[in-house]
């Protein structure tokens, strides 16, 4: 009865779709959803006038029959016009929240620093880059062979004790493996793995027993080795001096070479750099004392040999550095074994930030 008085009366259809609609236009998606099943789901509003259409005359029915239509048609496209709205505001507000100002200065959060000892093998790298060596690499853990005989140290040698080497217990086939004493080494695996000419460096963590201000069990070296028809001892001692001076930043740096002995070199030196004492600082340089820098020297031929090298046809230099020392020397650290010791005070404080990369056009 009431459905049919409804019905027969257009202005009804009209409140009817002006209210929905104004629900439509505010609701947000849960509302949306309550609208379009109370007006429009199988039970809904609208749905059960339309069923009423074929109890009516067909005079009604061609009067409400088109204006039911019309009140779903539009009641569909405004809830689907609705949900469009609601979901690009919806990514609209997500993309706001998750704004990022690429022109924003960074914040400068502490993300961990550099440790001294890798800030300097990052400027050696570079400086010898610069000089066109190539970067080789060799393992910790070393065979006897590598470490020492191929080196020229002879059997039973004193020279073996005296590096204090870490003996690893025998394998099953009863080689005693060493932890690597120096970097020297890897001139033997660089030789018998390359033809000459050969110009590399090799950096790396070395060991052996020993512990007090100036020695830690484990510290770095860097080793040099240049192996072609002509190096003679001239360009290696022009090669440690231009080093010193890109290293310690200096326009020059006076060096003196002693006469010394490594087993696997001939002549063997030492090289110093002059440096002053006063003050309680050392200064690079200048001043009236010298300070021990490294050890160098021509290849010995029995070397070459060993790995198979001609030493009637190549010749070549070589040169061992402690890059502790020049970290040292550089960055003003008084004991070696507190670079070691994994303080994030001391870390902190001798750190370099990562995003300081060392460069010779910018200064190291
Ligand atoms: N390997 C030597 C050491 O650890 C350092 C050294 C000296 C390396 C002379 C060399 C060199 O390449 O020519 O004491």
């Amino acid at each position: 009865m009431f459905l049919r008085s409804m019905t027969t009366d257009p202005s009804e259809i009209e409140t009817l779709t002006a209210s929905y609609l104004s629900r439509i236009a505010q609701a947000d998606d849960a509302a949306l959803e309550a609208v379009r099943i109370e007006a429009l789901g199988k039970q809904g509003r609208v749905s059960l006038l339309m069923k009423q259409l074929g109890a009516m005359s067909p005079a009604e029915r061609q009067d409400m029959g088109p204006r039911l239509n019309g009140l779903r048609d539009s009641l569909q496209e405004a809830i689907l016009a609705r949900r469009a709205d609601l979901a690009s505001a919806a990514l609209e507000a997500k993309l706001l929240a998750e704004r990022l100002d690429a022109s924003l200065p960074a914040v400068p959060t502490r993300i961990g620093s550099i440790h001294p000892i890798m800030r300097v093998m990052e400027e050696l790298s570079e400086i010898f880059a610069d000089m066109g060596f190539a970067l080789a690499e060799g393992p910790d853990i070393e065979s006897d062979f590598h470490n020492f005989t191929a080196l020229n140290f002879p059997p039973k040698h004193p020279a073996r004790e005296m590096h204090d080497t870490f003996f690893l217990k025998p394998d099953a086939a009863g080689e005693r493996k060493v932890l690597r004493t120096h970097t020297s080494p890897v001139q033997v695996r660089t030789m018998l793995s390359q033809k000459p000419p050969i110009r590399i460096i090799a950096m790396g963590r070395t060991f052996r027993c020993d512990s007090d201000q100036t020695h830690t069990p484990m510290f770095h070296q860097i080793e040099g080795l240049v192996i072609d028809e002509a190096s003679n001892m001239a360009d290696l001692k022009g090669t440690l001096m231009a080093l010193m001076r890109a290293y310690f930043e200096v326009d020059d740096v006076d060096v003196r070479f002693r006469p010394h002995h490594f087993p696997f070199t001939e002549p063997s030196a030492e090289m110093d750099v002059r440096c002053d004492r006063s003050n309680g600082q050392i200064r690079i340089g200048q001043g009236q004392d010298w300070l021990e820098i490294l050890g160098c020297g021509m290849v010995h031929p029995n070397v070459l040999r060993n790995c198979g090298i001609d030493p009637d046809v190549h010749q070549g230099y070589a040169f061992g550095i402690g890059v502790d020392r020049l970290a040292m020397l550089k960055y003003g650290m008084s004991d070696l074994r507190d670079m070691f010791a994994a303080d994030t005070r001391w870390l902190k404080h001798y750190g370099f930030s990562p995003f300081l990369v060392p460069n010779l056009a910018a200064g190291l």
